[in-house]
């Protein structure tokens, strides 16, 4: 290469690590995410994201965080599990899906239309957790905020309004899109923290070689991972850059039965068709994400219309489904994951030994 092009390049790299301190808000809209000093186990960033996660003021009136349906105490999710969708902020007004668990999020990879894996929400519409937590404060089911305006000022008049600041300039609130943006960040970054995803449950410790199984448990396993089926699409063995997850994040329709103990006023009110709205095709029709099993003794009750109240029902499901008389039809009957599931042939004591399994991914295991 001739010197003139280097000292070129050169000069074209210093300009440009030049123009990333001098305009720290575009770089973190560009999606690089800084981290400061740490508080506790929580860096800088991240213990904002927490106060941001935990604030009831953030709602349109007053009363709903994040937090609301997605609490730490039931997995980082819905903490009222005698409904199968989460109440918003307006009483009467419900979504038409089961809250999963925020915990472990930040694990699904970007959403990736190709392939249809990964992204948030049951049926990947948002493409990666800063995107995701745009949506529920504006949402008139869940936050109901009339725009991001009314978002950005709130934060601003928040006691860790100061600390937004210091983290995202003294501009900080000037630009409602920039700021707006930069929550969510700041949430998707307490979201991807060691406190939300622990990796401290009893599976985790006998994995580490710290522990045993009881008999029960190592039956549950031994099935989960053969004649059961779920390790194929919940695989209980580490990915390439993590702890196991118990997903492949792919999609599947199981051929559910609607769910008819809806609260009035769902939506959306009629057949969902989960993927296949988000990516227009009709082979993705009455396909949802496959979610992670952690924590899942805690987040019921189960699926993404909450038809399930307990892991033993699941299971049940998953074992019976294709059993003449068993279960009501499928509420979207094509597309449906075929004969891995539907017909397992396990007793009563397999099923249950299955649950067993399944209570060891709690996190806060001790012994
Ligand atoms: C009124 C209850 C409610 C509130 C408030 C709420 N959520 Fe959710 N959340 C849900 C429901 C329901 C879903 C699933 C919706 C869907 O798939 O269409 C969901 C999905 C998610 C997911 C996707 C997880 C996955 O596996 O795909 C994340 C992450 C999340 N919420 C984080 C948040 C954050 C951050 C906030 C605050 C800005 C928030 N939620 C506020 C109910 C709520
Ligand atoms: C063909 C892929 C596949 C297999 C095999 C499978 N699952 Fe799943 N599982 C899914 C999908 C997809 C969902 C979400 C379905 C929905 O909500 O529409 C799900 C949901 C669940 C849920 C509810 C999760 C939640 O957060 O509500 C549990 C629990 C579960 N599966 C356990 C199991 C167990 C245990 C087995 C083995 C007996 C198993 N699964 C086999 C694909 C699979």
């Amino acid at each position: 290469m001739c010197r003139c092009k280097m000292i070129f390049i050169l000069v074209l790299f210093g300009v440009l690590l030049f123009s990333c301190n001098v305009e720290p808000q575009k770089q973190l809209i560009l999606g690089s995410y800084s981290r400061g000093v740490t508080t506790g186990n929580l860096t800088f960033l991240e213990d904002l994201g927490k106060q941001i996660f935990f604030d009831t003021d953030l709602s349109e009136p007053a009363g709903q965080s994040c937090s609301s349906c997605h609490d730490p105490s039931t997995g980082f999710a819905e903490p009222e599990q005698s409904l199968p969708v989460s109440e918003g902020v307006i009483a009467g007004r419900y979504g038409g899906r089961n809250a999963p668990s925020a915990a472990y999020a930040s694990f699904i990879p970007e959403f990736n239309p190709r392939k249809t894996l990964g992204g948030q929400f049951w049926d990947g519409r948002a493409a990666d957790l800063v995107e995701q937590a745009k949506g529920p404060f504006l949402n008139p089911v869940e936050m109901n905020n009339p725009d991001k305006a009314a978002v950005v000022a709130k934060v601003q008049a928040a006691s860790y309004s100061a600390l937004f600041e210091q983290e995202f300039g003294p501009n900080a609130f000037e630009d409602v899109e920039a700021a707006y943006h930069n929550i969510a960040v700041a949430i998707a970054e307490y979201e991807a923290s060691t406190e939300v995803n622990q990796f401290s449950s009893k599976f985790d410790a006998v994995q580490a070689g710290q522990d045993h199984y009881t008999w029960q448990e190592s039956t549950g396993k031994r099935l989960y991972e053969t004649r059961g089926k779920c390790f194929i699409c919940h695989p209980d063995i580490p990915g390439r850059n993590t702890l196991a997850l118990m997903t492949n994040f792919d999609y599947r329709n199981l051929g559910l039965p609607a769910n008819t103990e809806f609260p009035f006023n769902t939506f959306p009110p009629s057949t969902d068709l989960g993927l296949g709205v988000t990516t227009g095709k009709s082979k993705d029709d009455g396909k949802f994400k496959i979610p992670s099993l952690r924590n899942i003794a805690l987040t019921a009750p189960y699926t993404h219309n909450g038809q399930f109240k307990t892991l033993k029902e699941m299971v049940h499901f998953l074992n019976t489904r294709d059993i003449p008389g068993e279960w009501p039809g499928p509420e979207v009957n094509r597309n449906i994951s075929p004969s891995i599931i539907g017909d397992m042939g396990l007793s009563d004591q397999e099923e249950d030994a299955i649950v067993t399994y399944l209570m060891t991914f709690t996190d806060g295991y001790r012994r």
